[in-house]
């Protein structure tokens, strides 16, 4: 059974999507089975992965919403990348919030989902949208843990008391073992403050945050022009070493959490 993984910040242009790109082609690449699910309206996902959002008929939308109508096998693809296959996303999903809001256990549409293709992967990460709303909430109560790639720069520590608040509430409410791991991106060594950031990030998560940081590198855009993660697009770059780093960790991670679930 896949070991879920959320990838969440309310602040956009963090790293997320590239992270769930990144470390879910670098875990694939070790040989495990791996679905994205682009949880975003605006797509990145998808477009990273050198799709086009508008030409699916089905998305993710269609299964949140009714998934005995629309199960999710009958919206995921392939990719071109062995062991990686994608729950794509489009503009519609900018709906889904209003239509939820109301409906009974609207926080378990994403879990009811994923729970009937649960079996067929490793590992599932769900790239969430800048926002915590309906979405945010229904990717937090179906995994196991929520990544949290937070920029080493002073302002990007504020939104971080809020989505620890959320994480909380959900944790009270739902999935009380939900995990929280810290990821640093977009580091920036010469930045003023960066690196008191970087010890800062440590002396408030000591025990959720991952050895590994993501450094700031023009790979990572171009990677996303050629539709591909920056794993495969430069193979021996920093960049890619440095994900496929983070997806030793999160293995280990996971291997954790399989023992765990096993005990209880
Ligand atoms: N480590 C990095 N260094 C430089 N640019 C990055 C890095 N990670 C992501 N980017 C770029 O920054 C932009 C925002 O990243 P993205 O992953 O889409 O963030 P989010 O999903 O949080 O909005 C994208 O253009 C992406 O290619
Ligand atoms: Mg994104």
């Amino acid at each position: 059974m896949a070991i879920i993984y959320s990838v969440t910040n309310q602040k956009g242009g963090v790293g997320k999507t590239t992270t769930c790109l990144c470390l879910g082609a670098a875990i694939a690449e070790s040989g495990y089975k791996v679905l994205l699910v682009d949880f975003d309206p605006q797509a990145g996902l998808t477009v990273c992965l050198g799709l086009d959002p508008d030409s699916f008929s089905t998305t993710i939308y269609d299964s949140l919403l009714n998934c005995e109508q629309t199960p999710l096998k009958n919206v995921i693809i392939n990719t071109k990348i062995q062991n990686l296959d994608l729950v794509p996303s489009n503009l519609d999903l900018a709906g889904a919030e209003g239509e939820l809001i109301g409906e009974i256990g609207w926080d378990r549409n994403l879990k009811d989902a994923l729970s009937l293709v649960k079996n067929d992967y490793d590992f599932i990460f769900i790239d969430c949208p800048p926002s915590l709303g309906v979405l945010t909430t229904n990717a937090l109560i179906c995994a196991d843990t929520v990544i949290v790639p937070v920029q080493t720069e002073y302002l990007a520590l504020r939104g971080l008391k809020q989505l620890g608040n959320i994480i909380t509430k959900v944790r009270k409410k739902g999935n009380p073992d939900l995990k929280r791991r810290i990821l640093r991106t977009m580091h920036n060594k010469r930045t003023l403050h960066s690196k008191e950031v970087v010890e800062e990030l440590e002396k408030i998560f000591p025990d959720e945050i991952f050895k590994t940081i993501i450094k700031r590198t023009v790979k990572f855009a171009d990677a996303s022009l050629a539709g591909m993660p920056v794993i495969f697009y430069a193979k021996n770059s920093e960049a890619a070493e440095s994900y496929r780093n983070l997806a030793k960790e999160v293995i280990e991670d996971a291997k954790k959490t399989i023992a765990e679930r096993k005990r209880s």
